[in-house]
């Protein structure tokens, strides 16, 4: 190894980035490589948005980081813009910084919350490396490490591609959630706290819930006197073509999670619920002090992404643009045999290779090579793995412009015609 890093993903890649702007990182040759990852799947902005960049000068010159037991003017200002983008009964905000920490809370207080310790979870989610968060995590690295917390159970992706319910074409999903729950139920001590899903799986595999789908869940999970915490790590802030996704379903989680694009690239989460979840934990004494909950700097980012986001009508844009993007991997299917799917919106799109369209046999070595190939043209594409092995997750900053689509697109037809020899 040419360096010291802990290899903490298997490994990284060979080239060295040296700086970050718009929609292009950039090699130590000065190479441009197009961003249509967001990083990881974060910088709705693209990189060094100079209003981000002035906040953080200011910030860190003039309030950077305090005790934890002070608030500030910014976290306030946060708190309030961030709950009038959002339905009325979500109006209290616990700022961290990581998508796991979000979820941690989350799970800590609906548990708080309900006197429960269980957890449901899809099959196929990613909620994080922290404890509660990797053991509602399913779709890569629970093997080497010994027992996760107990009480975590599955509920079966609906995945419409690759379902066992969809073998005729028309895909049963709730015969499948119908299915998914009685496991549940047989396998419950009784003792239920939280669902915690994403509305688009994105580790998974970029996989949509069906239209209908989340107002069931709300249902069972209310039934059971459990808790709906909904992960928005990378569908929050305009992403999928609303602000936030459960928009589209008209159905409003008991607590949201928001990080990844919150912060546009800087890292900041934050848990959101009412205010009556709020004043029980309070009441029960809940404790989730860490170091950096309510840091000034990181909540003045988040106004400002806050403020972008709707200034700018970002989740139109991404709408617009998620659309003109999806046209073209249409038409990518259409002329390489390799593509067996495209699904996703706004600008979180997938794109699954397979080696054979009536097997749907999975093509994780050749999505690898045209991954690789991609890189080599200009377009950081990048591929799934564990689960989502052999499916490209497509999703550029919100400020991406139609020639930087054009130009991913070229490079990826490129790659795949190159590749793409089954
Ligand atoms: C949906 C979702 N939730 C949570 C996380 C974990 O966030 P973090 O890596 O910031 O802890 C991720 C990370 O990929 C994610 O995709």
């Amino acid at each position: 190894m040419s360096h010291k890093v802990f290899r903490y993903g298997g490994d990284f890649a060979e080239i060295r980035i040296a700086r970050a702007q718009g929609s292009y990182i950039f090699d130590h040759a000065g190479r441009a490589i197009l961003d249509f990852t967001s990083g990881q799947m974060s910088g709705i902005l693209g990189h060094g948005h100079p209003e981000i960049v002035a906040v953080v000068n200011h910030m860190a010159a003039n309030l950077d980081h305090l005790h934890s037991g002070f608030i500030s003017d910014p976290v306030v200002t946060f708190a309030d813009d961030l709950t009038a983008m959002l339905p009325d009964s979500l109006e209290r905000v616990l700022p961290l910084s990581t998508g796991g920490e979000a979820n941690e809370a989350a799970l800590r207080m609906a548990k708080t919350v309900t006197g429960g310790f269980e957890v449901v979870a899809f099959d196929r989610s990613w909620h994080g490396m922290t404890g509660g968060a990797s053991a509602a995590t399913f779709s890569g690295g629970r093997r080497g490490h010994g027992p996760t917390l107990p009480g975590v159970l599955t509920l079966p992706t609906p995945h419409a591609y690759r379902s066992p319910f969809n073998k005729s074409g028309d895909y049963d999903w709730r015969a499948e959630f119908e299915y998914g729950w009685e496991i549940i139920d047989r396998q419950s001590t009784g003792q239920m706290a939280a669902v915690i899903v994403e509305p688009i799986l994105s580790s998974g595999g970029i996989i949509e819930l069906p239209e209908g789908y989340l107002a069931a869940l709300r249902d069972k999970t209310h039934a059971r006197g459990m808790l709906l915490i909904l992960d928005e790590a990378q569908t929050g802030m305009g992403r999928t073509g609303d602000h936030f996704a459960f928009e589209r379903d008209g159905v409003v989680p008991d607590i949201l999670n928001l990080s990844k694009t919150l912060g546009a690239g800087l890292p900041l989460s934050a848990t959101i619920t009412s205010a009556a979840v709020e004043q029980d934990c309070y009441d029960k004494g809940f404790l989730f002090y860490t170091t950096h909950a309510a840091d000034p700097l990181p909540a003045a980012v988040g106004a400002k992404v806050v403020e972008i986001v709707i200034r700018d009508q970002l989740a139109s844009r991404a709408r617009e643009l998620g659309d003109y993007l999806k046209a073209q991997l249409a038409d990518l299917q259409q002329r390489h045999a390799i593509i067996g799917d495209v699904r996703g919106r706004g600008l979180l799109l997938g794109v699954e290779l397979v080696t054979d369209r009536q097997t749907k046999a999975p093509a994780s070595d050749l999505g690898m090579a045209v991954s690789q190939r991609c890189l080599e043209l200009g377009a950081c594409l990048n591929i799934g793995r564990r689960a989502s092995a052999g499916v490209f997750r497509i999703a550029p900053p919100l400020t991406v412009s139609r020639d930087e689509i054009d130009s991913a697109m070229a490079i990826f037809d490129q790659a795949l015609g190159e590749c793409g020899t089954v």
